[in-house]
């Protein structure tokens, strides 16, 4: 079995169809496919990079922008290998329980199985602790000297960098710095597409504020949290907040809430709010011999912090929609199913379709290009001239896109085109000099 073969088995019923689309439409390919995949390693595609930005985007500007007090950072992902030591991450704490198979070999995360081996029945040898940390060397030597990590969590780089934040830009507590970048782990059982990787991108901000107003801010910060998916479209029904119970807390955790998305395969993690109490600044300042007090004493910390792939996939999720039948009850395709990804304005990859009526006739083709050009500065566009504009209008539903802009036979004559809206197909025509204007696509 190929690695992507194993991959593909390692996708869980009911998302078949999201991970078909993702890859049918430039969303998301499997890592090093011609190589036969890579380690659950996930590309993403040109529509795929755009929708990552547009979360990026959405999150920065509603730490950044909306609240006030947040700062960006963004530190390297290699870091000295005692920053680990000093955040736990090199202990038990941050290892899985690891079984084996006695008969394949197979490796599992025990949280995962049952008592058998999934693979072809065996038995499980006892759990061992297997810690997710990737090792790799710096420098030209290869010795245990030279070893260190890639970043398992982004926000170690905050702590590291709190005394610098505060000093440079005079920052006084309660504030917040926030942070987006790559994070590793080596999971035992990467699994369901993109939402367990080895490699991934994480959003995280982390609230410094005094001991005693720690629950307050925790709880604000759930709500902030779980509003923003609600504004980007997310349903309500596939979204809750579950408290992590005390004796699964991590390492760092006094108090945790995960925001939980109701995914085709069960309810699942997509952020963690955490109280971290001191445990971060006070072991900072242990083990570097720096002082990372606030005036006299160490602020506790609230985190909040969401995986961009995960809530990639949520967006897809909750976005995805059959029409069974159709929408356009006018063409021949009122029989097939018809997809369309609704999502948030914002989120979505393209936001214009430009297409010429049809593609023979060179004055159609040649206006509709120019109307691309007009539009690409402001918008993300795409040029589609191949198959009937029918065809063309369902592709481009399928991909979520916003506006069609369509340039006929009468846009010769009038200079105008037809926009027509994704969610609602109502169509009106505009002058094509008003097109750069945003409020001409407002219906
Ligand atoms: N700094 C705290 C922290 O890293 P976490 O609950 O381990 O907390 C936070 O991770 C978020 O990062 C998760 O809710 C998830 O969205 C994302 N994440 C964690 N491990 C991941 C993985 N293996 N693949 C994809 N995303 C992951």
């Amino acid at each position: 079995m190929t690695r992507i073969e194993k991959q593909k088995e390692r996708i869980s019923n009911g998302v078949e169809k999201i991970v078909s689309l993702a890859k049918r439409r430039g969303f998301v390919f499997p890592s090093s496919e011609i190589y036969g995949g890579f380690g659950s390693c996930y590309d993403f595609g040109p529509l795929g990079v755009e929708m990552k930005n547009n979360i990026k985007k959405a999150w920065w500007d509603e730490m950044t922008k909306k609240h006030d007090d947040i700062v960006g950072l963004d530190a390297s992902i290699l870091m000295s290998p005692k920053v680990w030591k000093a955040s736990g991450h090199l202990t038990a704490g941050f290892a899985d329980e690891l079984v084996e198979c006695r008969k394949c070999h197979h490796r599992f995360r025990k949280d995962f199985i049952k008592e058998k081996c999934p693979d072809c029945g065996g038995n499980l040898t006892k759990p061992k602790k297997f810690n997710l940390m990737m090792k790799t060397f710096i420098g030209p030597v290869e010795d245990e000297a030279s070893v260190t990590y890639l970043r398992a969590e982004t926000c170690q780089g905050i702590y590291t960098n709190f005394k610098n934040v505060i000093q440079t830009m005079r920052m006084k507590i309660p504030f917040g710095i926030a942070q987006i970048g790559k994070a590793f782990r080596n999971e035992i059982n990467p699994k369901d597409f993109i939402y367990r990787t080895r490699e991934f991108e994480q959003m995280e901000m982390q609230w410094f504020c005094e001991p005693k107003k720690a629950d307050k801010f925790f709880d604000y910060w759930l709500k902030q949290r779980l509003n923003w998916y609600l504004s980007l479209g997310i349903r309500k029904q596939n979204l809750r907040a579950k408290e992590v119970p005390k004796n699964e807390l991590p390492h760092y955790a006094k108090r945790a809430n995960d925001i939980e998305y109701k995914f085709p395969f069960g309810w699942q993690e997509i952020e963690g709010i955490h109280n971290r109490g001191d445990w971060d600044l006070s072991n900072h300042s242990k083990y570097s011999g720096q002082d990372l007090k606030y005036e006299g004493s160490f602020p506790h910390i609230i985190e909040t912090s969401v995986g961009v792939d995960r809530s990639l996939f949520a967006f897809l999720c909750d976005s995805y929609t059959e029409v069974k039948g159709g929408r356009t009850k006018t063409t021949k395709s009122a029989k097939e199913i018809e997809i369309l990804l609704k999502l948030d304005k914002s989120l979505a990859p393209i936001k214009i379709a430009v297409l010429p009526l049809v593609k023979n006739k060179l004055e159609l083709v040649k206006k509709a290009k120019q109307v691309y050009k007009l539009l690409k500065p402001n918008f993300v566009c795409q040029y589609d001239e191949t198959g009937s504009i029918g065809r063309r209008y369902r592709r481009q539903d399928e991909i979520g896109t916003l506006f069609c802009v369509t340039i006929d036979f009468d846009s010769l004559k009038k200079d105008d085109v037809t926009i027509r809206d994704r969610d609602t197909m109502k169509q009106k025509r505009v002058k094509i000099k008003d097109l750069p204007r945003l409020e001409i696509f407002d219906f």
